[in-house]
């Protein structure tokens, strides 16, 4: 397809009342998801009410909390031993749940920090208990995944702590950090859950606020494995407690259940369409065609994280100067392209483009760096 007729199918898009949304999140859902949800508002499956009016101990909401966590565990095949926890808080009541369920007063835990959310995680724990940084990419602006032999891991430490994807920066891990012997690896998975297969037995607990690839803001997803429930100390409120939420099937109070609902509807979704092997390859493509466009400029475009860091979620860069950064953000935006400017620290530009994120509009977004381009170079 041309790059004019691909710019001409975004602003048609535009037109009929939708737009292609790059915001890194609350972020774009999946349109059949929607659909379902306009369909299911006022009668949820013959109950003569919405799931957002419905009792959270009724028997539609039970199945519908079940399926939600049957889905998670199957696109992740998450093994038997691990417990799948709903939760409120975001990803940042984690930064503070992690030290408090998982790090005992006499012990210490490894960070590893790669970008903003990774320093706010250390600074939360630290609060709360003794912490380290096993390393940090900070010296080079972030822009990349420090090596295994890098990290100063410390054998006795409590937990290692990382961040799999850094959605201001736009770095990724593709291979998980190595933990010691004995040392579980935690990993706030925030901007890339769902995103490609894991081996979950690699992890002690990973967690995630859904509003990015998994559904919409207000549910957070814990995956813990067993025997580290039995590190939470006594006497813990309850809503800060892993173990008491987790006996309690997420339901010891009222859960984010309209949230529950939606993340049930995005996970059949991405099982219907060939789970998270599938959902890898859509995710790669997509990214392959905006780093293919920076690559491909010249230097006109300039990617902030280094190549073999590069995320496949947020993909960040920026153009010769701010003015034109601005005057790229105004015609996108003209043609439906909505959400793109980086986040402050960052500058430039920065493409969220999510599981649900359609390719249409990657391409649409690469016709535009063509055309750009072509124009003010
Ligand atoms: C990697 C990462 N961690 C944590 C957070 C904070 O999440 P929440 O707003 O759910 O607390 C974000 C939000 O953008 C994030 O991208």
């Amino acid at each position: 397809m041309s790059t004019t007729t691909v710019l001409q199918k975004a602003a048609g898009y535009k037109a009929a009342g939708r737009v292609f949304n790059f915001g890194a999140g609350p972020a774009v859902m999946p349109l059949p998801v929607l659909e379902q949800i306009q369909q299911e508002m006022l009668n949820y499956k013959g109950t003569g009410m919405s799931v957002l009016e419905m009792s959270h101990r009724s028997a539609p909401f039970e199945e519908i909390i079940h399926q939600t966590e049957a889905n998670i565990r199957k696109l992740y095949n998450i093994p038997s031993n691990y417990k799948v926890i709903f939760l409120q808080g975001g990803a940042s009541l984690q930064f503070a749940m992690v030290p408090i369920n998982l790090l005992a007063k006499d012990a210490s835990a490894d960070y590893i920090i790669t970008g903003s959310w990774s320093q706010t995680a250390f600074k939360e724990a630290k609060k709360l208990g003794q912490v380290r940084a096993a390393a940090s990419s900070e010296s080079t602006g972030f822009d990349r995944i420090p090596a295994q032999s890098e990290l100063q891991l410390d054998p006795k430490a409590a937990y290692l702590h990382f961040t799999s994807n850094n959605t201001i920066y736009g770095t990724e891990w593709f291979e998980e950090p190595v933990a010691p012997e004995g040392v579980p690896l935690v990993c706030d998975a925030s901007s890339d859950i769902l995103s490609r297969p894991l081996d979950i037995s690699n992890y002690g607990l990973i967690y995630g606020g859904a509003q990015k690839n998994m559904g919409p803001a207000g549910l957070t997803v814990v995956i813990i494995r067993e025997d580290l429930l039995a590190r939470t100390p006594a006497n813990l409120p309850a809503m800060l407690d892993y173990r008491l939420l987790s006996d309690k099937g997420s339901l010891h109070n009222t859960p984010p259940t309209f949230a529950i609902y939606a993340t049930g509807l995005v996970t059949n979704w991405l099982l219907e369409n060939g789970g998270l092997a599938e959902t890898e390859k859509r995710n790669r493509a997509k990214a392959t065609l905006l780093y293919q466009a920076i690559d491909n400029s010249q230097g006109f475009y300039k990617g902030h994280s280094q190549p073999d860091s590069r995320s496949r979620m947020n993909v960040t860069f920026r153009l010769p100067n701010e003015n034109l950064d601005k005057t790229f953000i105004k015609e996108a935006a003209a043609l439906g392209l909505e959400g793109i400017k980086g986040y402050r620290t960052v500058g430039g530009i920065r493409a969220s483009i999510y599981n649900a994120f359609p390719y249409e509009g990657v391409e649409a977004l690469a016709s535009l760096m063509k055309t750009f381009q072509e124009k003010n170079s």
